[in-house]
């Protein structure tokens, strides 16, 4: 049988990163423990232990967590949440997560671009677009840390600065953190939610990067006034979300696998980042340049004079899946046709490799 095509296509952890065993017998055990109520209907807002937990760490009220059906879940809920009060325009950084931006597309959103460097989201490029129209926008949808897809971070200046602005201009902010606590190395920034207090930001999170995304289970941390209608939403889409996830989320923590397990993914991911490097310094030297992340799945490939969907084209042919730059800014934008989003979170340092040997003979 003929090898599968090597993907730096995906967002996903490699299967053996997923403890597939130790959660088995997380389920057993709370769905033994628990009887019929983890099988039954129940709050809107998640799993109580697992909600109580969140609150905890994030210093907030149980109220103002609602856990979602994964981040993604609660993207969906939070932009129509946000539209419906202030319809109009969504600012985002250029490059941005694809999926939101099919999600806003379809939403009717205007979906404006800002310009982002290696130290993340221009401030400077939000505070001359927020003074550039009198209408407000709905607001904006950031990844300040490992961002998908550039895996960049957002400086501690610029997180500042951006709590600033948001200040001055009434912005309402979702600061998406799913991959913060995939941290190779470095100093961990405050977020955007510690900067401001949370009545501007609303902070989402997720247990797939850090437990697996099969369990399906994310978290938002919202403003006071606004967790209330965000649970309705939930309610009014799923009824109450699947309790026996979160209840493994919650047996895993109590359990104590929680960080170790994270503090292996870090390792395994940091030597799948290591060989990513070492392999675009081999084989593209000054032909491109690419960002260095700190932590999480993802880089970002900037390939000068490289038609980026065309090479995608030629390396599917070669066996090697990578997502060219266009997926990553709205619609017809023009932008980003010769980068590239290099996930190296699923294939291992040798696939890694080799994959990224066949890409540098390809361009
Ligand atoms: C930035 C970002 N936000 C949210 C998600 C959604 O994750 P999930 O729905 O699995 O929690 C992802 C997944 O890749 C992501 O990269």
């Amino acid at each position: 049988m003929p090898a599968p095509p090597i993907s730096f296509a995906r967002g996903a952890p490699a299967l053996e990163l997923i403890p597939a065993a130790e959660l088995a017998d997380c389920a057993h055990e709370v769905a033994k423990r628990e009887g019929a109520s983890v099988f039954a209907y129940g709050p809107g807002g998640g799993y109580a232990p697992l909600r109580d937990w969140i609150a905890e760490r994030h210093g907030v009220s149980a109220e103002r967590v609602v856990i979602t059906v994964g981040g993604l879940q609660g993207f969906v809920f939070y932009a129509a949440e946000q539209l419906a009060r202030q319809p109009g325009r969504v600012l985002v950084e250029g490059p941005s997560y694809d999926r939101p931006l099919k999600v806003l597309a379809r939403d009717g959103a205007e979906i404006v671009a800002l310009p982002m460097d290696d130290e993340g989201l221009d401030p400077d490029a939000l505070a001359a677009e927020l003074e550039s129209r009198p209408d407000a926008p709905s607001f904006l949808y950031t990844i300040p840390t490992f961002q998908n897809p550039s895996g960049r971070t957002l400086s501690n200046d610029r997180r500042v600065r951006l709590v600033e602005i948001a200040r001055e201009h009434s912005l309402a902010i979702l600061e998406d953190d799913p991959y913060g606590l995939v941290r190779f190395e470095g100093e961990t920034p405050a977020s955007l939610l510690e900067l401001e207090g949370g009545s501007l930001v609303t902070y989402t999170s997720s247990f797939s990067k850090t437990v697996a995304p099969g369990v399906r289970t994310g978290y938002f941390v919202l403003p006071e006034a606004e967790a209330a209608s965000f649970e309705e939403r939930a309610v009014s889409t799923y009824i109450s979300p699947p309790f026996l996830p979160e209840a493994i989320v919650w047996e895993w923590i109590s359990r104590g696998r929680f960080e170790p397990n994270l503090e292996h993914v870090r390792g395994e991911l940091r030597a799948r980042r290591d060989a990513m490097l070492a392999a675009l310094a081999e084989g593209f030297s000054e032909a491109a340049t690419w960002s260095n992340p700190e932590g999480g799945y993802f880089l970002w490939l900037d390939l000068a004079e490289v038609d980026a969907p065309a090479l995608a084209a030629r390396a599917e042919q070669a066996g090697v899946a990578i997502i060219p730059g266009p997926a990553f800014f709205p619609r017809g934008s023009g932008l980003g046709a010769s980068s590239v989003r290099l996930a190296y979170s699923y294939e291992t340092p040798e696939r890694i490799a080799e994959g990224v040997g066949l890409l540098a003979s390809l361009r």
